[in-house]
C-alpha cells in the first residue's frame, strides 16, 4: 500500500501573500493527518518565501505521523535540521529564482558534500532520503551517500503529453525504482503527481510513499482539504487504484 505525504507550503504560500497569521500551515497538517496522510513535507527555503522556521518548529510538536523536512543541502539549512530533528529529511536542490524544484538533485556532482550532510543527519537520528531524478548514475551515487531513501522525481511523468509518452516516462520510474531496490535504497516519489496521474504510480516496484502538494492544496479550495486528502488516499489505497494508464 502506498503511502500518502503532503506537502503544505502552499497554505503558506497564501498566508505569506499577505504577510499575515492564517491559513497557518500547522492546523493544515493536522487535518491532513486526520483524512489519512501519513507524512507531513514543509519545505524550509533559503529565502523563506512560504514556510517559516516557527512552522517547522511547531509542526516538530504537532505532527504525530512523520516529520519530512525538505530542504537544500545548506550550511544553515542543515543546522535547523540537527537543532530540529524531523523524522526524515528530503535534500532537493534549490534555486532563487525557480517557481518550484525542478530537476532532480545532482547527487553524483557533489558525492562528497551530500554524503557529509547524510551522515551528519543520520547520526542524529534523522532519515534522510534523497530527490533524484530516475537516472542510474544519480540512483548509485545515493547509494553510495549512506542515505536510506530516495524520492524519484516524477516531474517529467507528470509533464508527459499522450499514452506512450507518458507510458516511457513510467518505464523510466519503474527502470529506477528496480535499480534502487537492488542497492538496498528504499523508495518515494513525488513531484507534480495528481488526481488524473497517480494511478501510474501503483506500477512502480517497492514504492513506499508519494509526496504531494500542489494538486491537493488546489482540490482543497473547491472541495476542503479533508475530501481532497481522503480522495487522494482512496486512488492510492484502493484496488489497483484508479489506475488512468
Ligand atoms: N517532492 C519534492 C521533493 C518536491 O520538491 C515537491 C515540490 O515541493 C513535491 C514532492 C510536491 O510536488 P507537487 O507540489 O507538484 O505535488
Amino acid at each position: 500500500m502506498i503511502k500518502l505525504g503532503i506537502n503544505v507550503d502552499h497554505v503558506a504560500t497564501v498566508r505569506e501573500a499577505r504577510k499575515t497569521v492564517e491559513p497557518d500551515p500547522v492546523w493544515a497538517a493536522a487535518a491532513c493527518e486526520l483524512a489519512g496522510a501519513r507524512s507531513i513535507t514543509v519545505h524550509l527555503r533559503e529565502d523563506r518565501r512560504h514556510i517559516q522556521d516557527r512552522d517547522v518548529r511547531i509542526l516538530r510538536q504537532t505532527v504525530r505521523t512523520k516529520l519530512n523536512l525538505e530542504m537544500a543541502n545548506a550550511e544553515e539549512i542543515v543546522a535547523i535540521a540537527l537543532d530540529v530533528k524531523p523524522d526524515q529529511s528530503t535534500l532537493v536542490p534549490e534555486k532563487r529564482q525557480e517557481v518550484t524544484t525542478e530537476g532532480g538533485l545532482d547527487v553524483a556532482g557533489n558525492l562528497k558534500a551530500i554524503s557529509q550532510s547524510v551522515r551528519k543527519m543520520s547520526d542524529a537520528g534523522i532519515v534522510v532520503s534523497l530527490f533524484v531524478d530516475a537516472e542510474e548514475k544519480q540512483i548509485k551515487a545515493s547509494a553510495d551517500s549512506g542515505a536510506q531513501f530516495i524520492e524519484l522525481h516524477t516531474g517529467k511523468y507528470a509533464n508527459a503529453r499522450g499514452e506512450e509518452s507518458q507510458l516511457k516516462e513510467l518505464q523510466v520510474l519503474i527502470d529506477g525504482a528496480e535499480l534502487a531496490l537492488k542497492l538496498g535504497l528504499r523508495v518515494n516519489a513525488g513531484h507534480g503527481l495528481n488526481y488524473t496521474n497517480i494511478g501510474g504510480m501503483h506500477k512502480v516496484p517497492g514504492l513506499e510513499e508519494v509526496n504531494i502538494g500542489h494538486s491537493i492544496i488546489s482540490r482543497a479550495i473547491f472541495v476542503g482539504l479533508d475530501r481532497a486528502v481522503r480522495e487522494m488516499v482512496a486512488l492510492l489505497h484502493g484496488p489497483g487504484g484508479s489506475a488512468t494508464i
